[in-house]
């Protein structure tokens, strides 16, 4: 895409970052006015790691489990940490008791800080969740909001939301019956699988279907649906706007 701006994007994975491969592939054809900045994971066996590796991009990690362990052992909290305003603005837990609900938030306090520095120094526009299975709190949505009208954070989920939140949304629509499937790329807000939907793919799933089928047809289409999500908000025309009481994209025409 030459002579066109590019946004800095970062990418967060967990796993074999096959979703990561897709945006990496359509860089490489100017299909995405991007540049990946920096790919980070929670672990560190992500596959997905050694896939930005090849393609020459500065990766990090933060080890999620040894972060919460270091809770446990006592770590201070990052300094500008409230329990009171994440607890306040969160819908991850509900009708948690007071003891659960701190253990939970401040453990993620402590991860989401390592977080929001190592993604610092890159400056990215926008944070793409590939496959990156860990909810986010306030604390860090608000962290790298900061400054944006737009919501800066984008995933992609294995269903057709608001069906099937949560971490098997394949298997979740497949068990269920339904004789179609899809998948979602929508803005993170302080929900699980709950903000504003950007776009969404779906897929038919036949009697011959089985599980494997399900999840192989959804990839195909989550592969395609990301970079389109992506070149949307490169390109400028997302906005979130209310309408009856929820926040909702609006997609603006292309030029
Ligand atoms: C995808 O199905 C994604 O929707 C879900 O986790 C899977 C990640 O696959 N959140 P990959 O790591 O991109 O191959």
């Amino acid at each position: 895409m030459d002579g066109k701006e590019t946004i800095k994007i970062g990418v967060l994975v967990s796993g074999g970052g096959s979703n990561l491969q897709a945006i990496i592939d359509a860089v490489n054809v100017g299909a995405l006015d991007v540049e990946i900045a920096c790919v980070g994971a929670d672990n560190p066996g992500a596959g997905g790691l050694a896939r930005a590796e090849k393609a020459g991009i500065p990766t990090f990690v933060t080890d999620y489990s040894a972060l919460f362990a270091s809770r446990k052992d006592g770590a201070p909290l990052p300094g500008d940490f409230s329990l009171e305003e994440v607890a306040a603005k969160q819908s991850l837990l509900k009708d948690a008791d007071p003891e659960t609900l701190k253990a939970f938030f401040e453990k993620r306090a402590l991860a989401e800080a390592d977080l929001l520095a190592r993604l610092a120094p890159y400056k990215i526009d926008l944070l793409v969740l590939a496959g990156f299975m860990r909810v986010f709190t306030p604390y860090f949505i608000d962290g790298l909001n900061a400054g944006s009208t737009l919501p800066r954070i984008m995933n992609i989920h294995p269903a057709l939301l608001p069906a099937f939140p949560g971490t098997d949304g394949y298997g979740d629509t497949f068990r269920y019956g339904c004789k179609v499937g899809g998948c979602t790329v929508h803005f993170v807000d302080y929900g699980e699988d709950s903000g504003p939907i950007i776009g969404q793919h779906s897929f038919a799933i036949l009697p011959e279907d089985d599980l494997d089928a399900v999840k192989k047809k959804g990839l195909a289409e989550e592969w395609r649906l990301f970079p389109e999500c992506i070149q949307l908000y490169a390109e400028g025309r997302l906005n979130v706007v209310e309408r009856e009481g929820t926040r909702v994209v609006n997609v603006l025409p292309g030029e």
